[in-house]
């Protein structure tokens, strides 16, 4: 998910379930023309199975773009056939290929052709509800030489509205050789479950699913290894792994784009706790790393009393508050030319900060963080 998935993000549920196959946020084969170096394929030394995601819609620019993937450590490449939206596919990326089954595999015999590492391709149904090739275009890019695919259950037209189907995955799975990964609206480790019994897919991919909540991962692992239906954590330990994140993000890209990033993954993470309306409206509003922590330990508080407060600040006990908010070395927000493939509010609602703050309603824990950082 592009901006979501970042290198924090991964580490987070890479330490939850070691053997999780995960991919980067997609990077813009074009923009690696400019900017080789792109950290958007920052790769940590154990991060594996990873997956590098291209976007782009030049045979040749793709391959290149592949080659610095694997140079940087990709396990495989997955090209993205998927993105729905409109400044993508304006320029015929994402999903916009479906439209073009021969230019789609065409990048794909490119791409294999440029690189060793397995290359995977993520597609739609189809461009709308009278266009819906997946079965042949899956078939056209697995002659081309892709080694797996994951097919997201919905046509470019709904983008993320309506409910993904999940037969025509199905269907695609029945009409191919190489592995399927189904994909679209698991939000559960039992979502997971009925996907690979319901589809005979090889795997599932999921996405918002994960928003604030990267043990799904692990307990959809669990589930379907051992039939073991694991409890998710306790609030504590949810608002331990939101502080993580967030202390992640700022120390990786820098208090001001850290902390900017972390307050709508602050929201995802609190929604659902008990009382923490007000809390998560703070966080809307965050501006270093100590506000976090103090507004997240009084959460744990509130939710948990002392015992949770204390478990909390713990876990935060080590972090060096002076040392760790530098500036950063860049960042990946904008890199490629765009900010997010998605409007992440009609997207996903919940991250959706509340708007019931007053004005002046709401006295920062830090007065000179607001006025210095
Ligand atoms: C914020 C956001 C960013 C996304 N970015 C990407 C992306 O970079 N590459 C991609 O293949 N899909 C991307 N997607 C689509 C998801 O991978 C997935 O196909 C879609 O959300 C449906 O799966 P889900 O129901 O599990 O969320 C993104 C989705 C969201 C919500």
């Amino acid at each position: 998910m592009a901006g979501v998935t970042d290198i924090v993000f991964r580490g987070l549920i890479r330490k939850m379930d070691p053997g999780c196959m995960l991919a980067t946020e997609m990077v813009s084969s074009r923009s690696l023309q400019q900017k080789p170096e792109s950290r958007l394929m920052d790769l940590a030394p154990d991060e594996n199975p990873i997956g590098i995601q291209l976007f782009g819609h030049e045979p040749e620019v793709m391959a290149e773009a592949a080659v610095l993937a694997q140079q940087r450590g990709a396990d495989f490449v997955d090209i993205n056939m998927g993105c729905p939206v409109p400044k993508i596919t304006n320029g015929k990326d994402g999903a916009a290929l479906m439209r073009e089954p021969a230019l789609a595999a065409e990048i794909v015999r490119s791409v294999r052709s440029a690189v060793s590492v397995p290359v995977t391709v993520k597609f739609r149904l189809g461009w709308d509800e009278s266009h819906k090739n997946c079965i042949e275009f899956g078939e056209r890019l697995e002659e081309a030489g892709a080694c797996a695919v994951t097919v997201h259950g919905r046509t470019r037209q709904q983008r993320y509205a309506g409910v993904a189907d999940w037969s025509l995955i199905g269907g695609v799975k029945r009409a191919l050789g190489i592995p399927v990964f189904g994909n679209g609206d698991v939000f559960s480790p039992e979502d997971a479950e009925r996907m690979l019994s319901s589809t005979g897919c090889d795997g599932v991919a999921v996405a918002r699913g994960t928003l604030g909540n990267p043990w799904l991962i692990p307990r959809i692992t669990s589930y379907i290894e051992t039939g073991r239906l694991d409890d998710p954590p306790d609030v504590v330990d949810k608002l331990i792994c939101a502080v993580q994140h967030a202390l992640g993000l700022i120390k990786y890209k820098g208090v001001r784009v850290g902390t900017n990033e972390s307050r709508r993954h602050m929201t995802h993470y609190t929604k659902g706790i008990p009382r923490s309306a007000p809390y998560r409206n703070r966080l809307t509003q965050i501006v270093c790393a100590r506000e976090v922590v103090d507004i997240l330990a009084e959460l744990a508080y509130e939710a948990a009393g002392k015992e949770g407060r204390d478990r909390f600040l713990t876990s935060v006990e080590d972090y060096d508050f002076e040392n760790s908010e530098h500036p950063g070395e860049g960042n990946s927000q904008g890199e490629g030319g765009f900010e997010s493939p998605v409007d992440r509010v009609s997207v996903f609602p919940v991250a959706k900060p509340d708007n019931t703050v007053q004005e002046g309603g709401y006295a920062p824990t830090h007065d000179s963080c607001h006025q210095s950082c």
